[in-house]
């Protein structure tokens, strides 16, 4: 029976309550089916400066590197939030991400039948959602060069960031994207902004060259104002998205609400060896600490890195079911819930997610 060693950082606020969940998910998966997991804790994020000084000591990425996957859950809060850019503990991620070449964000987003009316957008509009954001995640204005501030010797200030794309870059990606299409409704939309930046220029050039190699894929361009419009206007019209990093992260807190609230999206990145599992949400620190958050975003990250990272499919398949059928007796977490609906807090929700998984066997 093999052993897979899973990294969990789980970072700041919420984090810390819901990658506890998401874990215990995947015992009981190791319970049932003979495979064993060891979980290896290492500091993230704000948790990490506290203890170390920075956001990410060398030994969570040694760690993070001789992992078989990286369970991660979210990192950041306000006690942090003055920091200067290069030591916040958002910083950790995006290094995590960068090392590890992490270059593609899978971030899907369905609406679930029993959850059509947590959104705060219209039934008709979001019933039947069921899309596929592929982000970059190592290039564009998170990582150009250069980038800094400058003062003048007026006092007056100038920072810069760099939206800078090699064609390799681009073509990675969006074959990636074009397989992750393949495996869907063989339609992909590129997202660029090509009528006023260059790099976006390179972008469509490039995913009109890739898409020579999958003539079954309808591709479409499609111009990132009006995307973010049509994402709330008729978001059924999506089936994969592809997309440079400033704008796959805004995008995919858009298509978040679509699927009723931030805590039912998980993600995945991949790219190198070490594929990286976290809930797309954030520390949330107006209810950290308190048990209320929803577990089901870092649930549902561990069913990808069953089917992305261990090949385990099936399994992945069974936790999917499990949260479904949670769902279908009406359990709800309060950002799922309808008015007037009895809430669970996260505990529970993991407890009752864990139990339907165990009995899926
Ligand atoms: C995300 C987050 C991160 C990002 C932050 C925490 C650095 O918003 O994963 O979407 O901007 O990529
Ligand atoms: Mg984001």
């Amino acid at each position: 029976m093999p052993t897979y060693k899973i990294a969990v950082l789980a970072g700041d606020g919420i984090g810390q309550e819901v990658t506890p969940e998401a874990q215990r998910v995947l015992e009981v998966v190791g319970k049932a089916t003979g495979a064993s997991f060891e979980f290896e804790p290492g500091l993230a994020g704000g948790a990490a400066i506290d203890a170390t000084g920075g956001p990410l000591p060398e030994s969570s990425l040694r760690l993070c590197e001789q992992s078989d996957a990286i369970l991660f859950g979210a990192v950041g809060g306000p006690r942090w939030d003055t920091l200067p850019q290069e030591s916040r503990p958002e910083r950790g991620l995006l290094r995590i991400r960068k090392e590890l070449d992490l270059f593609a964000n899978l971030r899907p987003a369905k609406c679930f039948p029993m959850l059509v009316d947590a959104s705060p957008l219209k039934r008709s509009v979001v019933e039947g959602t069921d899309l596929m954001v592929v982000r970059e995640l190592t290039g564009g204005l998170y990582f150009g060069e250069p980038r800094g501030r400058e003062e003048f010797a007026d006092g007056s200030e100038r920072a810069v960031n760099t939206m800078a794309y090699t064609s390799r870059e681009i073509e990675r990606v969006v074959r990636a994207a074009f397989d992750v299409a393949m495996k869907r409704k063989r339609r992909l939309a590129s997202v660029d902004k090509a009528n006023v930046l260059v790099v976006s220029q390179l972008w469509r050039e490039v995913v009109t060259r890739v898409a020579r190699d999958y003539p079954q894929v309808a591709v479409e361009h499609v111009l990132v104002d009006n995307c973010a419009m049509a994402l709330v206007n008729r978001p059924t019209q999506f089936d994969t998205i592809v997309t440079e990093n400033t704008f796959g992260d805004i995008l995919s807190d858009e298509a978040a609400i679509l699927a009723g609230s931030m805590g039912m999206l998980p993600s995945a990145s991949l790219g190198g060896r070490v594929g990286l599992y976290e809930p797309v949400h954030g520390t949330a620190p107006d209810i950290a600490g308190k048990g209320l958050a929803n577990p089901i975003a870092a649930i549902l990250s561990a069913a990808m890195l069953l089917r992305y990272s261990l090949d385990r499919g099936p399994d992945a398949d069974r936790v999917e079911a499990a949260v479904l059928r949670v769902l279908e007796q009406g359990h709800r977490t309060g950002d799922i819930a309808a008015g007037g609906q009895k809430t669970v807090g996260t505990r529970e929700m993991g407890d009752l997610i864990a139990r339907e998984v165990e009995r899926a066997y």
